[in-house]
């Protein structure tokens, strides 16, 4: 047992709260949520009203600056994305030499620390005074990035971006356009990248955000700093669960029995978790989740794409929420439980799945990273209770030596 008077004795009075479940780390003017209604707003507006109303390049603008753009503004905002959408052409050659089968969240990890060292003289001032510039050359190079990174994994010529294509639209071009096959761009799938860019666009301080923080806290590079988020992003737990769920339904699809897979998932001993279920934050239904939901059935419809896994999330969904392990612990689905199958009908490949995410996530990390420089917060360092050994201890194993 551990011995708490002592323990305050030798670390003195300090909050403890692993993976800082109670603990709020800044005030932010970004993004509020309240779980226990399902509600998300950023920068005040409801994503519902958002995701109706605005372009994903927009809803960047807005939580970087605070303020949605005017005509002039989105105009100037589009054309830096436009100038700053091209790789260093020294930066092409790093994707040859990445082993096959890498996972691209690796690959875009290291392709955006690469960039630090590609813009060295980029200094926290200069990037603070021109966050225009840094935010515009970020999405639009990860965008280059995550299409050439694709096109190289399956061994096309890479596509470069069009200065004439919306945001959402260049990506599908530069994924999907071929010298054999041309690719049409169909405005509903530009819509439909739109809705899910805007929904993944922030989430205040959940995993790789408060990483961007903490590691943007020491004033690293913000180029180094974004890295250092999406390399939190890509695990299971976060970001990394959109792919997990398709996986997931694949497994229930072929085995037929969903009963079986909740079972397991309340089993104790069991690692197996159902993805895409649980939130830190939501008790409620995800209200990211319940948009997409809506739109998955919706654009399914429209496009008459049939996806057996739709049906097999329906079915899972249905049973979990109304089995009492389920309802006592308020797990509901989560942004990425129905995410990937819209991703599927776009023809997006589940390695791919958290690359869009990232791509999407953005401008959040961006405004949380400009907002922590811009305020008082000091190097991030929490404290601990050590709970190791006592000099009492040690000196006899070194009294033996
Ligand atoms: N399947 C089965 N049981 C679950 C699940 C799940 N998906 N999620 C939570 N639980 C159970 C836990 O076992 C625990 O049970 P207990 O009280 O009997 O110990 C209880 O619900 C609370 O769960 P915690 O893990 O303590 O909740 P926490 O807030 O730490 O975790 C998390 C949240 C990581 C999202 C969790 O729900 C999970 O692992 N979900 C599956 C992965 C997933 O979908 N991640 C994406 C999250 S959204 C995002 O990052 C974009």
């Amino acid at each position: 047992a551990i011995d708490i008077a002592n323990l305050r004795r030798e670390t003195g009075y300090v909050t403890l709260d692993p993976s800082f479940m109670n603990t709020a780390a800044c005030y932010s003017q970004i993004t509020y949520i309240d779980g226990e209604k399902g509600i998300l707003r950023y920068r005040g507006i409801p994503i519902e009203d958002l995701v109706k109303k605005t372009m994903f390049v927009e809803v960047a603008y807005l939580l970087v600056h605070g303020e949605l753009p005017t005509e002039d503004e989105r105009q100037k905002f589009s054309e830096l994305l436009n100038v700053n959408s091209m790789l260093h052409e020294d930066m092409r050659h790093f994707f040859d030499h990445f082993p096959a089968g890498a996972h691209p969240m690796h690959i875009l990890s290291t392709m955006i620390n690469a960039l630090a060292a590609f813009y060295p003289n980029v200094d926290l001032k200069s990037m603070a005074d021109d966050i225009d510039v840094s935010t515009a050359r970020l999405i639009s190079i990860v965008r280059t990035m995550a299409a050439f990174a694709y096109k190289k994994s399956i061994g096309d010529p890479v596509v470069y971006p069009r200065h004439d294509l919306s945001y959402c639209a260049n990506f599908l071009n530069m994924m999907f356009d071929s010298p054999v096959k041309p690719y049409q761009i169909h405005p509903e799938a530009v819509r439909i990248l739109n809705i899910l860019f805007i929904l993944h666009a922030d989430h205040e301080q959940n995993c790789s955000t408060t990483t961007v923080r903490t590691v943007g806290s020491a004033q690293v590079n913000l180029y180094a700093t974004i890295s250092a988020g999406i390399s939190a992003l890509s695990g299971p737990l976060h970001g990394g669960a959109n792919q997990e769920v398709i996986e997931m339904l694949k497994l229930i699809q072929a085995d037929g029995n969903v009963r079986k897979f909740i079972d397991m998932a309340k089993d104790r001993n069991n690692p197996f978790r159902l993805m895409g279920f649980g939130h830190r934050v939501y008790k409620t239904y995800d209200p990211r989740a319940a948009i997409i939901k809506k739109e998955c059935h919706a654009y399914l419809e429209k496009t008459n794409y049939s996806d057996p896994l739709l049906d097999v999330a329906r079915q899972v969904e249905e049973v979990a929420l109304t089995d009492p392990y389920f309802i006592e612990r308020n797990l509901y689905p989560n942004v990425d439980f129905y995410t990937g199958i819209l991703y599927r009908a776009l023809g997006i490949p589940e390695n791919m799945f958290t690359v869009m995410f990232a791509l999407a996530r953005l401008p959040g990390w961006v405004a949380h990273w400009k907002e922590m420089i811009g305020g008082t917060t000091k190097i991030v360092r929490p404290r601990q209770v050590y709970i190791g050994k006592t000099p009492a201890e040690t000196a006899e194993v070194l009294a033996r030596r």
